[in-house]
């Protein structure tokens, strides 16, 4: 291997933790770094991690040479080493196998004098954020990437196999799409920009050109609260397509996260169990979802004011705060889907019930367990005149609208779409209490470092 200097030609085959299983009884060779070391006497157990998993080694005094046993005792948390050693299985492993050490190279040893900041014992959550560089070394953290990758895998593969084309829209943007109040500025060769809120307006571009498509990328939102929801940097998947209206979308909403969270339990199972996921909770994630109009959500959240189970009572009209949400989703074993909103606490480009204009065809699904809205879409306008109305009502500037103007001037047909946010799924499969550990490096309000 002339790419990797560090490999000995004759060492034993590299192989990964998470696949030890297919070399049991062999001697293979790991590549990583120490996570821990427990020592007894003439015994050593190192627990070994190579970003596949962990394995615990077993190293005696007798059983490896001298310098091995040395160069393992008193080897520092985190050094990156090349160790080999036989497989061996062993049912009271979490991973089902250990590893019988034979031999030992070390990288780099992590010095004494400046050791690994982050030890096994518990730390504080500012203290693991600010070192989110390292942090996301830990077994934990780990997986939970390990999960949000195949989240995303999940999610383009379903498009891909079901006809929608990918799109991607522009990140730099001349305009607003979910309203002014949450953009964050770009000085464009002097000229105002804006980062991209969502791409939904360009992807109804390309769904009239193409027909059902999707976009996947960052999204950006100067979100100045402080929530366990809320980051100014997140991933959307956005799917659009023409000729759909809002029975459809809902349909292809439940088949869409049934088949992530299927993905996810199928592909990354043993990740579910290192951050102790409870899965029968995802196992009846299967459509069909429940359907509530908006009406009759606002009818449960009184009768639960009432029961005392909301603090607040609940305001017709308003759309749902925190709160809400939690208690609705926590009253269903999958996700549930908010119809028909009242147009006027929803996005200018929302098609109007036909049965009652005073509700908009859109729908919020809001997943279980109290995670809240993880999916936000709706059928849109279709009439050139109602769209340019709403354009001027919501004091939008009509010339960074013209070309979406367009769309309903040329050709305009019934059509709609979703977004969903990665991380609000991400913490939901997880069942994590922030979305701050559902990304590589989240960015909100009061963090940019690392
Ligand atoms: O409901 P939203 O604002 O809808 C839109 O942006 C539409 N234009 C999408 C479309 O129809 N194509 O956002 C969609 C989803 C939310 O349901 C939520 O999952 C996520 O994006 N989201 C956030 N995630 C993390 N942090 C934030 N600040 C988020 N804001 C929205
Ligand atoms: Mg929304």
């Amino acid at each position: 291997m002339s790419e990797d200097p560090v490999i000995d030609p004759a060492a034993p085959p590299v192989a990964t933790i998470a696949t030890l299983g297919q070399h049991e009884g062999q001697t293979v060779t790991l590549r990583g770094w120490l996570y821990n070391l427990r020592e007894s006497g003439k015994l050593l157990f190192p627990i070994f991690r190579d970003g596949t998993g962990t394995v615990q080694g077993v190293a005696h005094v007798k059983s490896v040479p001298a310098a091995v046993f040395e160069a393992l005792k008193g080897l520092t948390q985190e050094s990156s080493l090349i160790v080999t050693g036989k497989v061996r299985a062993d049912k009271r492993a979490p991973g089902g196998y250990e590893l019988d050490v034979e031999n030992l190279q070390v990288v780099q040893r992590v010095p004494e004098s400046d050791p690994y900041p982050i030890t096994l014992k518990e730390h504080g959550v500012d203290f693991l954020q600010e070192r989110r560089h390292l942090w996301v070394r830990t077994p934990r953290q780990s997986a939970i990437l390990r999960i949000r990758a195949e989240i995303m895998r999940a999610a383009a593969e379903y498009f891909d196999q079901n006809g929608y084309i990918r799109t991607d829209p522009p990140i730099l943007t001349p305009a607003a799409c979910e309203g002014t109040s949450t953009l964050f500025p770009v000085d464009y060769f002097g000229d105002p920009a804006y980062l991209t809120q969502s791409g939904q307006l360009y992807v109804e571009s390309t769904a009239l050109a193409l027909g059902k498509v999707y976009s996947f990328g960052p999204t950006f939102r100067a979100e100045k609260s402080k929530t366990r929801r809320h980051l100014t940097e997140f991933w959307m998947v956005e799917p659009e397509a023409a000729f759909m209206d809002l029975d459809g979308l809902m349909e292809l909403a439940e088949n869409y996260l049934s088949h992530i969270v299927q993905s996810v339990l199928k592909n990354r199972s043993a990740e579910l169990t290192v951050i102790g996921r409870d899965v029968s909770k995802l196992q009846t994630i299967l459509p069909p979802f429940p359907r509530l109009r908006y009406d009759e959500a606002v009818d449960l959240l009184n009768e639960a004011h009432k029961k005392g189970e909301l603090e607040q009572p609940f305001t017709y009209g308003n759309d749902f705060g925190s709160p809400d949400e939690t208690w609705l989703s926590s009253q269903y074993d999958r996700p549930v889907m908010v119809h028909r909103y009242p147009a006027d606490v929803k996005a200018f480009y929302m098609e109007p019930d036909p049965a009652d204009s005073r509700f908009a065809l859109c729908v919020d699904v809001l997943a279980p367990e109290g995670y809240g809205e993880v999916i936000g879409g709706s059928q849109r306008v279709s009439s050139y005149e109602l769209l340019k109305s709403r354009i001027e009502q919501h004091h939008l500037p009509m010339e960074a609208f013209e070309w979406y103007l367009d769309l309903r001037r040329y050709g305009s047909v019934p059509h709609a779409g979703f977004g969903m946010g990665i991380e609000r799924v991400v913490a939901w499969i997880c069942s994590l209490d922030h979305v701050r550990e559902t990304i590589p490096f989240p960015r909100m309000l009061h963090r940019m470092y690392p």
